[in-house]
């Protein structure tokens, strides 16, 4: 950054006041609801200063768009209905003169004065308050624009951006206490203020009332509130936990863990293992392992069965994968129509007796 020995800067000051009392503390950086917003006054001082002070010590977002000086484009958060009041700096003792512009986005950031949507004041060296009306809901945008002073200008960082801040506390949004079960706050870079419900409250308003909010079953558990008695809540443990609020630790996770299958069950507080017979896999030994996967059977459909399989074998094929082939029957020996019937139950042996029909013989039916 080039140092020019002038600054210009602007300061923003708040003035809070909170004059009603709470159920619980609030975070520090929250940032409550005032009452009477038209007591509250944010001040903004357009100007030169001194180089001992520079504006991007104060933790706020600085940029830098001409290289030299820098502005403030982080933006001043205030209260819907309190006081934006513009102060002149006074340098050698004397107020400078300003004409502060309303622009939209694009005049922001171009500092094109022409994109005025309102002029707030013409050339004036006095302290003025932003006329109320404009600064509804919703981002404002403000650029130093002086007719007097060409050095007094947006380009070297006089502008500002303004987020006035609306309240959704309670149905008239202004509901400061929330139902008496909270507080009207904002934090920074929020558009607006709600309600921070006390203890075991949520909603819009803090008319819920939810057991679960406290966290009574912790990390050990799932916390449900009741249907029908919203006081209440039951936990789910989780499962090394168990008791009403899963306080209690399990010794060994066996004694509620059900291998299925007939598996075993090995474990500790932390920690268990289901061993399961042949065929079956799984954490709870649930899964059947397909045992038709490689195809066992070889001429025949294979039906899996729990640890094992089953061939049903196509005609002329028998064994466990029905890789053998029948003798017998089995081959239809008999010729011309002749009935074929088993004389063992041996299927390797190859011992048949065919029946003819008429006008046929022979062993095999085949002499006419
Ligand atoms: C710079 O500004 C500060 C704060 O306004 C003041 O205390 C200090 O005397 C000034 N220094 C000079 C050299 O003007
Ligand atoms: C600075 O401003 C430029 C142009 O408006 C923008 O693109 C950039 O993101 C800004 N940087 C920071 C850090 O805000
Ligand atoms: C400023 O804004 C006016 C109105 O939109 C436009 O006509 C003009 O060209 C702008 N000037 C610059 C320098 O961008
Ligand atoms: C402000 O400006 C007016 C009109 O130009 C002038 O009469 C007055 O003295 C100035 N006030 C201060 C404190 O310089
Ligand atoms: C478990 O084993 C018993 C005895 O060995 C047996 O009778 C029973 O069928 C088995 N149960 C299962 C589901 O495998
Ligand atoms: C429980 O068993 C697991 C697995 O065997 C082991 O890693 C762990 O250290 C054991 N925890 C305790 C508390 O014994």
């Amino acid at each position: 950054m080039k140092t020019s020995g002038l600054v210009f800067v602007f300061l923003v000051s708040t003035v809070i006041q909170v004059v009603f009392s709470l159920k619980c503390t609030p975070p520090t950086e929250a940032i409550l609801w005032d009452p009477n917003p038209e007591k509250l006054v944010h001040s903004v001082v357009w100007g030169y200063h001194n180089t001992t002070f520079t504006p991007c010590d104060s933790g706020d977002d600085c940029n830098t768009t001409d290289d030299s000086f820098p502005v403030q484009l982080h933006p001043v958060e205030m209260q819907h209905g309190s006081v934006l009041r513009f102060i002149p700096s006074i340098h050698e003792g004397l107020p400078f003169t300003m004409k502060s512009v309303m622009v939209d986005e694009e005049g922001f950031l171009t500092c094109n004065a022409s994109r005025t949507q309102q002029v707030t004041v013409f050339e004036s060296n006095e302290t003025i308050d932003i006329d109320a009306r404009l600064l509804t809901p919703g981002t404002h945008y403000f650029i130093e624009a002086s007719d007097g002073h060409s050095l007094f200008e947006c380009s070297l960082g006089l502008r500002i951006k303004v987020v006035v801040k609306p309240s959704t506390c309670g149905s008239e949004g202004q509901d400061v206490t929330c139902g008496g079960q909270g507080l009207c706050a904002t934090f920074q870079d929020e558009p607006n203020y709600k309600c921070l419900c006390c203890g075991n409250y949520e909603g819009a308003g803090c008319e819920k009332f939810n057991p679960c909010l406290s966290n009574p079953c912790g990390r050990r558990g799932q916390c449900e509130q009741d249907d029908e008695d919203p006081e209440k809540f039951s936990c789910e443990c989780s499962l090394e936990y168990y008791g009403t609020t899963c306080q209690h630790k399990r010794e060994n996770l066996c004694d509620v863990i059900k291998c299925q299958n007939n598996g075993t069950c090995v474990g500790n507080s932390t920690h268990f293992l289901c061993e399961c017979p042949d065929g079956l896999s799984g954490s709870h030994c649930e899964v059947d392992l397909n045992d038709c996967s490689p195809m066992p059977c070889e001429n025949g459909a294979c039906v899996d069965e729990r640890g094992g399989y089953q061939c049903h074998c196509e005609p002329g094929y028998y064994g466990d994968t029905c890789s053998n082939q029948r003798l017998g029957c089995s081959l239809n020996p008999c010729k011309h129509g002749g009935y074929c019937e088993d004389l063992t139950s041996d299927p390797k042996k190859f011992q048949f007796k065919c029946h003819c029909l008429p006008g046929w013989s022979g062993k095999d039916c085949s002499n006419k």
